[in-house]
């Protein structure tokens, strides 16, 4: 099931790309969405390839493409060439872009330019916005100017020192109780989507079950119309991260350093390049 998005293209593979409205209809049909981040070409061509429903250029670039311990570092115009990078490989999937620190709290008009950017510099489909009240202006503006808005509540890594750690989020009353009304405003403000980041799973299900439009969970439980991860987790890139809510689909670090071991052995043995690898 897809939506044909209304291009010039002849090519009719091109023209069948996931929209915020098949992500809607996937809701009501239930069935899930499953959204995985990129930050490159490379791996985004062959993430497209696998006709994931989304791909999600993440702030958390700030992280496995740069090495911060944080997102905060990372600036606008690095999330607009990682997010260049992405959508040159894309055919299939709905590409959404992290607006990073700094470039939409607190005024509209600066979001506004900012999400602007995002779309005519770095190609992104949509946008992700973390918070609940605080920002619902700003979504309004910006979803008003056309620019699809995927909300982001819970376990919002853009506040890490205001939260003081990584832990779970909205286990106590009250904070589950705003985590609802923020919901709740989000969608009415426009969100077509809203990731819920590390709060338990019941919480998770009661927002879902509220809302119209689709939740996308990570750390949320299974409740949620979709799933996302970020890919170098998935991938095993770094095993001494493993959080309770990760699955790692393979070991990427062990296969990674055992073919780099291995040429590294052949270089210094003279094995490599051999005659018929020579001009
Ligand atoms: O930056 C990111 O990768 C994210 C996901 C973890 C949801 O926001």
């Amino acid at each position: 099931m897809s939506t044909v998005l209304g291009d010039r293209s002849n090519s009719e593979k091109k023209s069948k790309k996931v929209t915020t409205s098949v992500l809607q209809q996937m809701k009501v049909n239930n069935e899930k969405i499953a959204v995985l981040t990129a930050y490159d070409y490379s791996f985004a061509r062959l993430i497209d390839q696998t006709k994931m429903d989304v791909i999600l250029v993440g702030d958390s670039a700030s992280n496995v493409m740069a090495g911060h311990s944080t997102t905060i570092p990372i600036t606008l115009d690095q999330m607009i060439y990682h997010a260049q990078c992405v959508v040159r490989a894309i055919e299939h999937a709905l590409v959404i872009v992290d607006m990073p620190f700094g470039t939409y709290q607190g005024n509209s008009s600066i979001a506004l330019a900012s999400a602007i950017r995002m779309m005519k510099e770095g190609g992104a489909h949509g946008i992700k916005i973390e918070g609940g009240e605080e920002v619902i202006n700003t979504i309004k503006i910006i979803t008003q100017a056309g620019i699809p808005i995927m909300g982001h509540l819970g376990l919002t890594p853009q506040s890490i020192y205001q939260f003081g750690s990584f832990s779970v989020r909205a286990k106590e009353q009250d904070e589950a109780k705003k985590l609802i009304e923020d919901a709740i405003l989000l969608e009415k403000a426009g969100c077509f989507a809203i990731v819920l980041e590390k709060i338990p799973a019941m919480l998770a299900k009661q927002v879902t079950d509220s809302l119209r439009i689709p939740t996308i969970g990570i750390g949320a439980g299974k409740y949620c119309n979709g799933q996302v991860l970020v890919m170098h987790d998935l991938l095993g890139m770094n095993a001494s991260f493993k959080p309770k809510f990760l699955r790692q689909y393979a070991h990427l670090d062990e296969v990674i350093t055992s073919a780099v071991s291995r040429y590294i052995d052949d270089v210094k043995k003279n094995n490599f390049p051999n005659d018929l690898e020579s001009y």
